[in-house]
């Protein structure tokens, strides 16, 4: 390439339609994942107070949400649960009863008949009194215990309807095992989505509010010894690797804008769809920027941080902001 003054790089910026011929990334509807928290009872949504603008959704107002995202072109909603405590217990065992709350939200988003996929968390941590993504024994949280329970679990959704589960927990040989007890069981078109790198993370703060699952009663502390070291990146690959290797159809990585540099390095080397989930706490993060911004720019904040998923080589992104950007870009903002 000749240098300046023959190589002017701001020409093809100075027009709309040359900066239009020229992009490179593009969000659309059909990118999103619509996180989604439901819990009891028939009142109207509850706010969640670490979380400008998202609700915990009754189970009478699925019908309304999934018109909307149908409406809106999103392809797949994502549904976690809020449980009351008398239902949670020790091992987690209300998530392989049949008439479970995500059971009931998957029947009834399924019987809506829209072409909308519905994706369930596959992990314990909103089931059990503790808030581990797994059950204890001795102490530790029990990687092949955990595992049965994550198959019937995964399994009870499968029943349901669930057309993707994603297996959050991050246990050692969680995909090949639900793999083999999906196929064993006639599910053998049930999508896997791995949260493949999961980090144990901050940011999933507000998300614990909202789902009610802070796993500090366990006396555990945190999700270490489980989620991975944000110090760590080519471990990240190795996780990535063997999720691929035991039958994911997709990989996720997670939290999602601070760790754009692995789903960088996974989109570079495995030919895989890539999804990234923008969580809990960037949302509010972003929401706290949005709050100080005149109204004409809060699109635009929004937009920047989703396009830097696709920029880094996600497929699709988990986020939400979902519905919003999605009605945006319908109505060509
Ligand atoms: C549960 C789960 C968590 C999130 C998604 N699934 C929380 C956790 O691992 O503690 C976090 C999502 C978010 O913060 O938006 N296993």
């Amino acid at each position: 390439m000749p240098g300046f003054p023959i190589t002017r790089l701001r020409r093809a910026r100075m027009r709309g339609f040359s900066r239009r011929m020229l992009t490179e990334h593009r969000l659309t509807p059909s990118d999103f994942i619509w996180p989604l928290f439901v819990t009891e009872g028939d009142g109207d949504p509850e706010p969640i107070d670490g979380m400008a603008g998202v609700y915990r959704l009754r189970l009478t107002h699925l019908k309304a949400a999934v018109k909307a995202a149908e409406k809106e072109g999103i392809p797949t909603l994502a549904v976690f649960p809020c449980l009351d405590d008398k239902v949670k217990n020790d091992d987690g065992t209300n998530a392989l009863k049949a008439d479970n709350l995500i059971c009931r939200a998957i029947k009834t988003i399924k019987d809506i008949n829209a072409d909308i996929g519905v994706m369930v968390d596959i992990a314990l941590d909103t089931f059990t009194s503790h808030g581990h993504d797994g059950v204890i024994r001795g102490g530790q949280v029990d990687n092949d215990a955990t595992l049965e329970i994550l198959s019937a679990q995964s399994l009870n959704y499968a029943e349901a309807g669930a057309d993707i589960v994603a297996p959050s927990d991050m246990m050692d040989g969680r995909i090949k095992t639900i793999r083999a007890s999906l196929d064993e069981n006639g599910y053998s078109d049930l999508m896997i989505m791995a949260y493949a790198a999961k980090y144990a993370s901050t940011l999933y703060a507000p998300f614990r509010e909202a789902a009610r699952s802070n796993p500090l009663s366990g006396g555990l502390g945190d999700k270490a010894s489980y989620q991975m070291n944000p110090a760590n990146s080519d471990e990240a690959l190795r996780e990535i690797a063997l999720d691929i290797q035991e039958g994911a159809d997709f990989v996720m990585v997670k939290p999602g804008m601070p760790y754009l540099d692995i789903m960088r390095r996974a989109y570079e080397a495995f030919n895989m769809p890539i999804f990234g989930y923008q969580v809990s706490g960037e949302y509010q993060m972003i929401q706290a920027l949005m709050a100080t911004l005149p109204e004409t720019q809060r699109h635009a904040l929004i937009m920047e941080m989703l396009l830097a998923f696709k920029r880094a080589g996600c497929a699709g992104i988990l986020s939400y902001f979902a519905y919003d950007v999605a009605y945006q870009l319908n109505r060509n903002q």
